[in-house]
């Protein structure tokens, strides 16, 4: 089945406010049909990047209550009310160093769920799992965990992305039968836990080191739907040549 793929550039902590403005002004103009393209923001860059027509605009987290005392959040609310209507969740590096748990995870899936605010969770593999063959059940766990008390109509507002945290930041790529091969396992446990149909509407991205060059070939395959973007996403010229790269 045909599903549009997304393209979500992820900043983690780069960029102030005027270079979001300068980074939006330059990129949003030449954004195309051909995806969904997006960018994940710092809290604060939000607003500035809201000025963007056609750019999807996420934040990188998000709290599962809706407010009171967790010093240093963000609620669901407060996302609305700038507009914005996207979050990653769960990403590994959430998970290493600020304490995110597959149950926080779940938390939050359902917070966004319950505000209208799409999540991209995130799954993923350590390099000592990968090497221990376990990479199948360690994302298994993630997205069953994830989806917990996530009614079937609402999975198709959500988006998998499979990092396998040995590719991220590392410039190694998962070579494309590997992440095909992950992402399709991914869709059949989606599958298990709803039907087939849903499974096939869900879209799964791949992220890890993807570059511009190989955006195409990732996308030919069966099952990736689309590109979690950490360091090829910060420059302008760069992330028009993923745009380009698809037309
Ligand atoms: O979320 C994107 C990510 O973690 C991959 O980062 O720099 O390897 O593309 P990078």
């Amino acid at each position: 089945m045909a599903r549009k793929p997304i393209i979500v550039g992820n900043w983690k902590m780069n960029k102030t406010i005027a270079e979001t403005k300068e980074f939006v002004a330059a990129v949003d103009p030449k954004v195309t049909d051909k995806a969904d393209w997006g960018i994940a923001t710092p809290y604060l860059d939000l607003q500035a990047a809201k000025a963007a027509k056609n750019l999807i605009v996420a934040a990188e987290d998000m709290h599962f209550k809706d407010s009171g005392a967790y010093t240093g959040a963000v609620s669901a609310a407060m996302l609305k009310e700038i507009n914005v209507e996207w979050t990653i969740l769960g990403h590994s590096e959430r998970r290493q160093y600020f304490g995110e748990t597959d149950e926080t995870v779940n938390l939050k899936m359902i917070q966004a769920i319950n505000n209208g605010i799409n999540p991209i969770v995130c799954v993923g593999e350590s390099l000592e799992q990968y090497e221990a063959n376990e990479t199948k059940d360690v994302v298994k766990t993630q997205v069953v965990a994830a989806y917990k008390d996530i009614a079937k109509e609402d999975v198709e507002k959500t988006v998998i992305a499979y990092e396998p945290i040995w590719a991220i930041g590392t410039g190694k790529t998962a070579t494309n039968e590997i992440a095909q091969d992950v992402c399709g396992y991914i869709r059949t446990v989606v599958a298990d836990l709803y039907d087939q149909e849903t499974a096939d509407k869900v879209r799964i991205q791949y992220g890890g080191s993807v570059k511009p060059a190989g955006l195409a070939a990732l996308l030919e395959q069966p099952d990736i739907d689309g590109a979690l973007v950490g360091g090829a996403s910060l420059q302008v010229e760069s992330y028009i040549a993923m745009i380009e790269a698809l037309n």
